[in-house]
């Protein structure tokens, strides 16, 4: 038995009470928000994980308790007796969950002091995020935080019921493993008992799941931990957790059913927000077509138009130049951005470069007329064809890429993005979900000058594309798709390919030889020859759609111990340098040491 605790047993979350429990004893665990000295009086603000309720130490009441709460500070660690009683007249605080009552302390037993930590544990103390990292246990402590976590282990809680009762189980892959192939770069884990080799981290379950499905379990899950390292961003980190699924005997419109019904289970029973089902649909020609991205944001309206027919003879040579050449000229119509100063539309111009536009040209309608540097180029059917496809109004900013297919759809559907959260034209409470279907299934890389998956190399071609492989290989569709909520790719996934030929020739176009695949992955090749099932899955990022549930900007936000930018622990200090005696072991020389 715990001496300091003695027979005190906690009988209630400060949190959670309110006036229902009024006369009644409660024994009270926690931290100490706050204490303030009414000239005798004292009042403690408890805190535990649920909230924060009012304790009230009346010295002629219980003098040896009110004696102990003169010690207590900030953080201290306290137990209390007492009762639960309604706070006099004209101090209720409406503001506070438990506002109504406070606790008349009999006893008080301070469990542990505390040093006066580096900040305060409230909701609106802005706090440099370095500190809070490194302090990650404190900041832990504050309400916003402990509420997105137990949000997050709600999401789960109800992605496994929901999948359980789905007949999915839940199987375990290694982490020590092999490369999966998911595009980043490994983290890689040298072996003691064979030197000079390593273990890969899993980038994500991919092969392992695949092959469970050969072994006949049919309907797999797992929330699991994926390793990439790639460049951080603000929805990104080194080590983040997927929900893994994969199914046997399925084509792609069971899996999206039965994927959306999970995700809508989430939001009903998350955040009490009702998902209409099915969700829509887009495939990827028309995503990019219309938004620019493979991950647009259906908040806002604001559509790329094609101009290129209206500019393809233009005076303006940038524009034709760029059509005759085999390009293409988009324009976007910014409603009300006739506003925007001089100093807005290069920083605009700015933003675009980033994604390699040479330039943004535009144009303002104003009621006098249009205003713009290139105006002069155009002729008056120009000036009418764009005002047309644009429904340009008084008081609109038309803006204008023009460069190759990719250039331009990067340029302006990132413009796009940007603009709808900095002119505030996003429907801040609204879910859009999309499903992005039909996405290439290679891509060149001009420099490797091979094919490289889109998505994985496991992904199949679509059934009418095969042919396509033998002709015009980046021509060919895949039978893959990604959920996009607001703008952000929350899930991706595909149907496999199960025939062992297909295979061959995806790595064949891709440059990869028997050889480096059967290195790579020829335990996956091999399965597939022993009776594999057609099968497909889909993987979502949980830290992601948490995000967006909690309705956070930053992924550090929904995961308990993240990393930083540079995929550093604050807290712990890892990376961090090893011995040499466990160098030798693992038969590891440094070329360079650690500064
Ligand atoms: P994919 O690579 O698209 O697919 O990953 C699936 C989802 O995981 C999330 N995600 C990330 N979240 C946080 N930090 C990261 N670094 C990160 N990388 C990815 C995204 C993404 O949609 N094996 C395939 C799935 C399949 O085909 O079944 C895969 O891993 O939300
Ligand atoms: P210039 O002819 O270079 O002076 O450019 C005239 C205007 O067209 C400027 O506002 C440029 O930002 C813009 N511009 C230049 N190149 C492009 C391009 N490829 N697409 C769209 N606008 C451009």
């Amino acid at each position: 038995m715990n001496d300091i605790l003695g027979d005190w047993k906690r009988t209630h979350y400060c949190g959670h009470l309110n006036a229902e429990h009024i006369g009644r004893e409660v024994c009270l665990m926690g931290w100490v928000q706050r204490r303030r000295d009414h000239g005798g009086l004292i009042f403690i603000d408890l805190r535990d994980r649920e909230g924060i309720v009012q304790l009230a130490l009346d010295p002629d009441r219980d003098p040896e308790a009110h004696q102990k709460a003169d010690r207590v500070r900030g953080e201290f660690v306290v137990a209390i007796k007492g009762e639960v009683s309604r706070r006099p007249d004209g101090t209720l605080n409406p503001k506070m969950k438990t506002g109504e009552v406070e606790i008349e302390v009999r006893e008080l037993r301070i469990l542990n002091s505390a040093k006066t930590p580096p900040f305060m544990i409230d909701e609106f103390s802005e706090v440099a995020e370095n500190t809070r990292l490194k302090y990650r246990y404190l900041d832990l402590r504050r309400p916003a935080l402990q509420r997105t976590l137990m949000l997050r282990h709600q999401v789960t809680r109800i992605v496994r019921d929901y999948f359980s009762g789905e007949g999915f189980l839940e199987l375990e892959t290694p982490f020590l493993t092999k490369s999966t192939p998911e595009g980043a770069r490994d983290y890689l884990v040298p072996s003691r008992v064979n030197q000079g080799t390593f273990y890969a981290l899993p980038q994500s379950p991919q092969l392992f799941k695949q092959i469970l499905m050969v072994s006949g379990f049919d309907r797999y899950m797992q929330i699991v931990k994926c390793f990439r390292d790639e460049d951080l961003r603000a929805d990104r980190q080194p080590e983040f957790t997927q929900i893994d699924c994969e199914m046997s005997f399925v084509d792609r419109d069971e899996v999206l059913s039965v994927m959306e019904a999970m995700i809508a289970r989430v939001f009903r029973e998350a955040i009490g927000v009702e998902v209409p089902l099915p969700m829509p649909r887009m495939t990827y020609a028309e995503a990019v077509g219309r938004f620019g991205v493979d991950n647009p944001d259906l908040r806002f309206a604001m559509e790329l138009v094609d101009i290129s027919e209206i500019v393809s003879n233009s005076g303006f040579k940038v524009f034709s130049d760029a059509v005759q050449g085999g390009g293409l000229v988009k324009a976007m119509n910014i409603k009300g951005g006739a506003t925007l100063s001089r100093k807005d539309l290069d920083d605009l111009g700015e933003f675009v470069k980033i994604y390699g536009a040479k330039g943004l040209a535009w144009v303002k309608v104003n009621a006098d007329g249009w205003q713009s540097p290139i105006i002069k180029f155009f002729s008056a059917d120009e000036v009418a064809g764009i005002a047309q496809a644009l429904s340009a109004e008084v008081g609109d900013l038309l803006v204008f890429v023009a460069d190759t297919f990719r250039i331009v759809n990067d340029a302006l559907g990132r413009l796009r993005g940007h603009l709808g959260h900095k002119l505030g034209l996003i429907d801040k409470g609204a879910y859009k979900f999309v499903w992005v279907t039909d996405f290439p299934l290679l891509e060149w890389d001009g420099e490797t000058r091979r094919h490289v998956a889109v998505h994985h190399p496991f992904t199949a071609p679509m059934d009418e594309d095969v042919t396509l492989l033998d002709t015009d290989p980046g021509k060919a569709r895949a039978k893959a798709y990604d959920l996009v909520l607001n703008g952000s790719e929350i899930g991706g996934g595909s149907i496999r390919i199960h025939d062992r030929a297909v295979q061959s020739k995806m790595f064949e176009l891709m440059g990869i030889g028997d050889e480096e695949a059967s290195i790579k992955f020829g335990f996956l090749l091999e399965a597939l020859e022993f009776g594999a099932p057609p099968h497909g899955g889909i993987a979502f990022g949980l830290d992601r759609l948490t995000m967006i549930l909690a309705d956070t900007d930053s992924i550090r936000d929904v995961i308990a111990f993240p990393k930083t930018q540079k995929a550093t622990c604050l807290m712990s200090e890892a990376p961090g340098e090893v011995d040499d005696k466990q160098l030798r072991e693992l038969g590891i020389k440094l070329v360079t040491r650690p500064k």
